[in-house]
């Protein structure tokens, strides 16, 4: 039997899709500089036809909405119908966006009609990423812009290790399939380079940005620790990691992710070190 984990570690539609919708606030206090890292890097601008992949709630979409203006337009597409539905209600009234729920593996796109396809961690949970990214492609203008950010590996990444390092002598997760989809795998530089040159792009720039993540807010120091420990709880790999486990099991890791949380920096916050790439790429 394999030691590896082999089941798609993502429900969007389902179950990780809810409990994305039910930290939402949490998550874009988490994900803010690297989303706005990115979306600097993709430098839309007035008039442009934006596509924001695995747009979510429509955080990114937004700014993005902004920037192209009244002449520009902005379609998210997320394969989450209960994301789409928060991203349609929170859509500002006058502005050029539609939101699809749909595969944007597979969906139907108009043929080399956008001048940007955009992401903040919506392009790592496709099974065939190089079928995705040819599909995707292929909507985008000649000379047009892939701008994305991802994380790099959940080693890199301490808002994961610190918590799985946590439990390691209380329960064995699993270990996850390097090469399988989800949100560490495209950690590695030179697989994310092949994908897209595999998909047809041109100009790749893969540029590590790394930052200190507010994971936990709170008005003091323990209710950020008891709010970041929460979070790790409710969603991300920890989650997954006791999601089966017995209540003895889950107390005593919480305890010991809360002692790992404490020895971080931050006054109403726990400061965690997060790392990711910001990609770009031209068509
Ligand atoms: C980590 S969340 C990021 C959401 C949003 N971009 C944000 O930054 O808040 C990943 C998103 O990708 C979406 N997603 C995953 N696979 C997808 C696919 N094949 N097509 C479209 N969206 C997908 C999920 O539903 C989810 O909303």
């Amino acid at each position: 039997m394999s030691d590896v984990e082999t089941v798609p570690t993502h429900d969007w539609n389902g179950d990780s899709g809810t409990r994305w919708a039910a930290n939402l606030a949490r998550l874009d206090v988490m994900l803010e500089d690297f989303g706005n890292a990115a979306i600097a890097a993709a430098d839309a601008r007035p008039g442009e036809q934006v596509l924001d992949i695995g747009c979510g709630s429509g955080t990114s979409t937004f700014p993005l909405a902004e920037q192209v203006g009244a002449g520009g337009h902005i379609l998210g597409v997320d394969i989450s119908e209960q994301l789409v539905e928060i991203a349609r209600a929170a859509a500002p009234v006058g502005m050029q966006i539609e939101f699809r729920c749909a595969d944007a593996a597979t969906a139907p796109l108009p043929a080399g009609k956008f001048d940007l396809l955009f992401s903040r961690f919506g392009v790592m949970f496709f099974d065939e990423p190089v079928a995705a990214f040819t599909h995707m492609r292929r909507a985008l203008k000649p000379g047009g812009r892939l701008a994305f950010v991802c994380w790099r590996g959940a080693q890199e990444n301490d808002w994961v290790r610190l918590p799985m390092a946590a439990i390691r002598d209380i329960v064995q997760p699993v270990p996850a399939d390097p090469n399988a989809a989800g949100p560490f795998a495209f950690g590695d530089r030179q697989k994310v380079a092949d994908i897209l040159s595999a998909a047809g792009f041109t100009a790749i720039d893969i540029t590590p940005f790394d930052t200190s993540i507010s994971y936990g807010r709170g008005a003091t120091r323990e209710e950020a620790i008891d709010d970041a420990l929460d979070m790790a709880f409710q969603v991300g790999p920890l989650s997954r990691a006791l999601a089966d486990q017995s209540d003895d099991i889950r107390t005593k890791s919480a305890a010991a992710v809360r002692a790992a949380f404490a020895k971080r920096p931050g006054e109403t916050s726990v400061q965690i070190d997060g790392a990711a790439w910001i990609v770009t790429a031209r068509n």
